[in-house]
């Protein structure tokens, strides 16, 4: 059988990527260009200086993915991209390179939905077998996601109010940590000790959303009280009380769903899943139960141009083909 090469892109926040795919699996190139030093001093993401990066840098992201693959438009098939959800100006930047790359090379083009990119960096480590359960954790999801074969996606759970991403980066800058805060957290979490007081929102017993807005209040609160007393919470405890709450209410709940939907393959995906603790509290559950757990390496964790392409083969094999109408979609859902 013929190979298939697709070129993926990604600039749905702050990452412009472009790679090199072939056959969804084998990543021949993975450019990554990160803007966090840019929005690190405003403490988050600023939409517009995303946009401006992402125009100056996709050109040169391409030029840099096609040359480490060493391949030429003639060996792609598709360009797949990014097409939602995300920052709408992000978005189409990558989009409209991808419709010019399209037209002028003669080549079909494929929309991506990010998070079906973030569940596909598993597919980058493993061949996927049916059905699984993912749970998506990033900066802007919360997600559990189950599938029967590839490219269906059935959204079983979600978070109500902030992501879990967005939940440590606001408790990290709390604490004066520099954003993203989420990898800070980590860290200080496994110096310190769950010695503090913490809400678990399980939001019932039959439920499979997420809530973290209310955790996120706690431990403002918590720090809030403990100042006013004249007494100084150890920031690795409050870190390691934090993360001890988010991980048992994210490992319970999907254990719960696997069982519920009897799935043997667990995948774990998204920023967060950059995650030590959770990395390891899931393993331990997965393997309690018999069930094989697939997490991305670390750099197709965070958001990356692999991922969409692998998504993007799946999606090209099926037939499926975005005609030039192709835009930005900023609330797309799954
Ligand atoms: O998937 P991603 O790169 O972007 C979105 O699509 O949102 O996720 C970024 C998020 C940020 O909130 C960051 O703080 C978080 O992932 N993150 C972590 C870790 N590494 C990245 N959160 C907790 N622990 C980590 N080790
Ligand atoms: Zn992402």
């Amino acid at each position: 059988e013929k190979d298939i090469v697709i070129l993926g892109i990604e600039t749905s926040c702050d990452e412009t990527s472009a790679a090199v795919v072939r056959n969804g699996r084998e990543v021949l190139s993975n450019v990554v260009s990160s803007q966090i030093e840019s929005h690190k001093r405003f403490g988050g993401v600023v939409p517009e200086i995303a946009s401006r990066h992402h125009v100056e840098q996709i050109t040169y992201i391409l030029e840099e993915a096609l040359s480490n693959a060493a391949v030429t438009f003639q060996d792609i098939d598709a360009v797949a991209v990014t097409e939602g959800p995300g920052l709408v100006g992000a978005l189409l930047i990558g989009v409209n390179a991808a419709k010019a790359l399209a037209y002028a090379h003669d080549i079909p083009l494929v929309g991506v939905h990010h998070i079906a990119g973030h569940i596909y960096a598993n597919h980058l480590v493993e061949e996927l077998t049916f059905p699984l359960l993912t749970l998506v954790v990033s900066g802007g999801h919360t997600e559990l996601v189950y599938m029967e074969g590839h490219g269906s996606f059935e959204v079983i759970g979600e978070t109500r109010d902030d992501a879990v991403g967005e939940a440590y980066d606001k408790v990290a800058r709390t604490l004066g940590l520099p954003y993203p805060g989420g990898p800070h957290i980590d860290r200080l979490a496994h110096e310190g000790e769950a010695t503090i007081e913490l809400p678990r929102a399980w939001l019932g017993p039959e439920s499979y959303d997420f809530s973290f807005s209310g955790l996120k209040s706690a431990v403002i609160n918590t720090l809030h009280n403990a100042k006013q007393r004249g007494e100084e919470l150890l920031p690795e405890n409050v870190a390691a009380s934090f993360q001890e709450s988010v991980i048992e209410v994210l490992v319970g709940k999907t254990m719960r769903a696997a069982e519920e939907k009897q799935v043997q393959r667990v995948l774990l995906a998204g920023g967060v899943a950059a995650n030590k603790g959770l990395r390891r509290a899931l393993k331990e559950a997965c393997d309690k139960k018999g069930l094989s757990l697939t997490i991305p390496t670390l750099e197709y964790c965070t958001d990356n141009a692999a991922m969409i392409a692998s998504a993007g083969t799946i999606l090209y094999q099926s037939g499926r083909r975005s005609g030039d109408r192709l835009n930005g979609q900023p609330g797309l859902l799954l």
